[in-house]
């Protein structure tokens, strides 16, 4: 199956095995025209719910609950489908992108569908399901802005992606205090795969820029305006985690100094 066709059938499923289908053989010979998809369609109960003050996730220190903690694992399972679709946008928005980009995209989409599997699995110990508790727009409300190769990877990678290097830690940790070993091991799983999806957007961000700009001033150009900087990341800014990403000392010195504004 071509990427683009693959991206579509994602975009337009209305089942959730469609969203998570992986075809055995993926082929990048058609890439097509370029096209901004503006919505997602969603299979029923998997809509977007306007986000109101009282979906806000549970505090850390309820999470001795395990209803809470299966609040927390079902948003979560929420935004790896919400990544597996802004990656088949990104497929479908980039067909004259690099080949090895595309091909990099699509690899990252494929463990996004892992990620919802694990979290579904997850959540069954808690006897919740997807369409049991709703489900947001979040990353779609900044696909106008993803009109570049390099704004997707300055919004997608290099920040909802690194923010969860800070996201993910504190919430094992937090699992596992609880004696919740097995949402904690998830959270570490997840966590190793995160620092390479960031380790990929930053290469590419690398390769992608105009020669004689610093990384940080393409990110910093590339997020838009009413994205400020710390949205890339979590409560405690976890700075090894960035470094096993490959983030250069020079970005990281940018961006505590940009916290302090
Ligand atoms: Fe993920
Ligand atoms: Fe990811």
């Amino acid at each position: 199956m071509e990427l683009n066709q693959w991206a579509t059938r994602i975009l337009s499923a209305d089942t959730l095995e469609e969203k998570l289908l992986e075809p055995a053989i993926l082929s990048d010979d058609q890439p097509g025209p370029a096209l901004f998809w503006d919505e997602p369609t969603r299979p029923p109960g998997l809509e977007f719910q306007k986000h109101a003050r009282k979906d806000k996730l549970p505090p850390l220190h309820e999470l001795a609950h395990s209803d809470k903690r299966a609040i927390c694992l079902h948003r979560f399972a929420g935004h790896e489908l919400l990544a597996v679709e802004i990656m088949a946008y990104a497929l479908l928005a980039f067909p004259e992108a690099p080949k090895h980009f595309r091909r990099g995209v699509a690899n990252t989409l494929r463990e996004e569908q892992e990620h919802v599997r694990l979290y579904l699995h997850e959540l069954k110990r808690f006897n919740i399901h997807l369409d049991d508790l709703p489900l947001f727009r979040h990353f779609w409300a900044y696909t106008p802005f993803l009109r570049t190769p390099e704004e997707y990877l300055s919004v997608m990678s290099l920040t909802f992606e690194m923010a969860n290097l800070d996201y993910a830690p504190m919430y094992g940790a937090c699992f596992s205090q609880h004696g919740d070993q097995k949402s904690a091991q998830l959270m570490e799983r997840i966590l190793r795969d995160e620092i390479a999806h960031v380790s990929f957007g930053w290469n590419w961000l690398k390769k992608l820029k105009p020669a004689g700009v610093t990384e940080w001033d393409v990110w910093m150009q590339s997020l838009p305006d009413r994205m400020p900087p710390k949205r890339a990341m979590g409560t405690h800014f976890q700075e090894e985690n960035r470094r096993k990403a490959g983030i250069s000392d020079a970005w990281l010195a940018s961006f505590k100094d940009s916290l302090k504004n």
